[in-house]
């Protein structure tokens, strides 16, 4: 379901005007939605009913502590990748028990704090990750609950920086030396293996992939069983695309129905850690048009959100829609939306066919899921307020930063 819809031709998200969010929070602002982000876990949930599964919600998609909390209320797990995520989940109220831990660079520090909460499982990443895990665990007097996170080699044909499932990539142990490795654990005395993981792309738009991954990881589901060693759950890692522009995305159905056709006679928990897919297109953000400045090759609006607030456009080439708050009836010219940081490659979108006027408001949609986690305080930018909808309501999710902030932990010389 889309939660941003027009109501007499303004664009809303439920039914809070984004005029009004805006003269209330000022702009640039993250606007999500609630009711979208429970639809889209619920989209997950409802294909899972009959299975022993558990969403782990990846949480660098979106951390914001409202965002999980949500999340957390409506059953789901999270994936995270660091002992702050880790804190962060626990702040928002997160069951230790569904907390699963990926990565390919978990500190000593980060071990012992998820070792204390006691979470689910690690997805180990390397022979050396496990060496330390185990070092970790014993002098904590604990046994950690160990999945190895295993290299499938397929090709996810998504975006170069954001494909993980392929030999040349630095995740995941490569499959050729997953058995020996699990192998190896059974041997340390404070691991106990729990079960397989596999992640092995973002924003994918193509389902086979992730069944081609999964053929080859109940391959060695079974090989590991003709050693003794038998797994309780499975995890399918993320990966479902969004749609940000004109892509046939996959519905959950089709992406699902496949792997748990080939899970359903297995006595294997499932376990999926989708990111994008439950906030991508649950979030935007509101931006205002500082100023026009027409030109004779190009023209420019320049908005006050800029590429420190939505980086992947600059990072990846990535499209986002933008469009008008209010909509204009005068004829469209061509811009480019580019935000006031001192860089060309500062845009956040080229050629956009729009009716323009400074001051207008202005829509880039798609943007919750690795938006604000991804900003930065580039140019001594503060980072924009993080609101969310619930009904009529907008709830403040995160305040806007200010300036002296940014520079609060820095010193001059004595
Ligand atoms: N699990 C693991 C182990 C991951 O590395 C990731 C994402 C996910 C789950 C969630 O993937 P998702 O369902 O969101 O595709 N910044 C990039 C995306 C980086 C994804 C990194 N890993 C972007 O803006 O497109």
């Amino acid at each position: 379901m889309s939660a941003f819809t027009r109501i007499s031709g303004v664009l809303h998200a439920e039914s809070v005007s984004l005029v009004d969010v805006a003269a209330q929070f000022d702009t640039p602002c993250w606007v999500y939605s609630r009711v979208a982000l429970e639809a889209a876990l619920d989209e997950f949930q409802d294909q899972l009913i009959g299975f022993d599964a558990l969403v782990c919600y990846a949480v660098k998609a979106n951390s914001n502590l409202a965002v999980l909390d949500v999340l957390a209320r409506r059953g789901a797990g999270f994936d995270i990748v660091s002992g702050g995520e880790l804190r962060r989940v626990l702040a928002a109220g997160a069951d230790p028990r569904r907390i699963v831990f990926s990565g390919v660079g978990k500190t000593a520090a980060e071990m012992e704090l998820a070792l204390t909460t006691g979470i689910l499982c690690f997805n180990v990443e390397s022979a050396a990750e496990l060496e330390r895990l185990n070092a970790v665990a014993g002098s904590l007097g604990k046994t950690a609950p160990i999945s190895l996170r295993v290299n499938p080699d397929v090709d996810a044909r998504t975006h170069p920086y954001i494909s993980t499932g392929l030999k040349e990539n630095k995740f995941g142990v490569a499959y050729e030396h997953a058995r020996a490795l699990y192998g190896r654990a059974a041997s340390l005395p404070n691991l106990e293996i729990s079960g397989i993981d596999c992640h092995i792309g973002s924003q994918l738009l193509d389902p086979a992939p992730f069944a081609e991954a999964l053929d080859k990881i109940l391959a060695l589901v079974d090989q590991l069983a003709t050693d003794g060693i038998v797994l309780r759950h499975i995890d399918l890692g993320g990966g479902l695309g969004i749609r940000y522009r004109d892509e046939e995305v996959p519905t959950v159905k089709a992406y699902l129905q496949p792997l748990l056709e080939k899970l359903k006679d297995r006595p294997l928990q499932v376990l999926l850690e989708p990111g994008r897919r439950l906030v991508g297109n649950a979030g935007l953000l509101l931006t205002r048009v500082e100023y026009l400045k027409p030109g004779e090759v190009r023209n420019f609006a320049i908005v006050d959100a800029a590429m420190n607030d939505l980086a992947r456009p600059a990072l990846y080439g990535s499209w986002h829609d933008i469009v008008a708050v209010v909509p204009r009836q005068e004829t469209t010219a061509a811009w480019e939306i580019v935000g006031p940081v001192c860089e060309s490659g500062d845009f956040l979108g080229h050629g956009r066919e729009l009716a323009l006027a400074a001051g207008d408001l202005l829509a880039i949609l798609s943007a919750g899921a690795y938006g604000m986690v991804m900003s930065s305080n580039y140019n001594s930018r503060p980072r924009a307020a993080e609101v969310i909808v619930d009904g009529d309501r907008v709830h403040l999710a995160r305040r806007r930063e200010t300036a002296d902030e940014l520079y609060a932990l820095e010193r001059c010389l004595p």
